[in-house]
């Protein structure tokens, strides 16, 4: 696992583009794993504007979401569907036939997962795979307990995530209880993975997933096991991790990074 501290949620947001993009321009035919939640809408606005402005192209590129919540209509404003159309899709040329999200709606929701495992296989894995962190440290929607190895199944959400989720929804009971998530092993299987977290509220988080023991109680610490992972944080979400001057150091230091300092 390698960090990446920035000084801004805006720098922290503009490197991982930058990572997106240079990944897109090397193979244009990327399979792309994308994230929903607020610290992601700045890396979409980032990749809308290196769309408009320095013709970063995405015809070819293919995209999997993590999840999506069970019984709504892609329609609905609080689906991800929606969510990715709004921030990302509509916005770079992406064609909507390539890009996947599970089907909340489906009639038969465990048929839907092995569908969407299925389809992730038969595009050869995902090459780049964007995540964010819950407060409880969920990836996707694997709650705490999730086992490392899950696949993409239907998970109940924990009242944290309900309670942290709910303002968008106008309250609780309006609130979906079940999710359709990869599962931490889906996603320990893409060929890189990039975390971003931002805010004093992830602080802790961060600390235990980085630095903390590998447990499903985090699911996020099983970037662990990853060869590939980079987590990338501002000034506030590092604020508990112990070993910030060698994250620093590595940054400024190896030739990994020097297209990006
Ligand atoms: C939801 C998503 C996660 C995301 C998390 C964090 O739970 N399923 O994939 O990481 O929100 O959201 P935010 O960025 O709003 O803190």
């Amino acid at each position: 696992m390698e960090v990446i501290i920035q000084p801004s949620k805006e720098a922290a947001a503009a490197l991982v583009s930058r990572i997106i993009s240079k990944e897109l321009r090397g193979n244009p035919h990327l399979i792309l794993g994308l994230a929903t939640g607020s610290t992601m809408e700045r890396v979409y606005r980032h990749l809308v504007q290196m769309h408009r402005e320095e013709h970063l192209d995405f015809s070819l590129c293919t995209t999997f979401n993590l999840d999506e919540y069970v019984g709504l209509m892609p329609s609905d404003p609080n689906s991800y569907r929606h969510y990715m159309n709004h921030h990302l899709f509509r916005s770079v040329n992406l064609d909507l036939r390539n890009t996947h999200l599970p089907n909340g709606m489906a009639e038969n929701l465990e048929a839907e997962c092995q569908h969407y495992e299925a389809l992730i296989k038969r595009f050869g894995g995902i090459d780049l795979q964007l995540l964010g962190i819950g407060k409880a440290g969920h990836i996707g929607f694997n709650e705490p307990l999730s086992a490392l190895r899950s696949r993409t199944r239907v998970k109940a959400l924990t009242p944290t995530t309900i309670k942290q989720n709910a303002p968008f929804f106008g309250g609780e009971e309006h609130m979906p209880r079940r999710a359709i998530t990869m599962g931490v092993g889906t996603i320990i299987e893409a060929r890189r993975c990039v975390l971003l977290a931002t805010g004093d509220s992830k602080a802790q988080v961060v600390a235990q997933a980085v630095e903390g023991p590998i447990t499903s109680m985090v699911s996020a610490s099983a970037l662990q096991l990853h060869a590939r992972c980079t987590v990338i944080v501002d000034e506030e979400a590092a604020a508990d991790l112990k070993e910030k001057d060698y994250y620093r150091w590595i940054f400024e230091n190896e030739p990994d990074w020097q297209d990006y300092r």
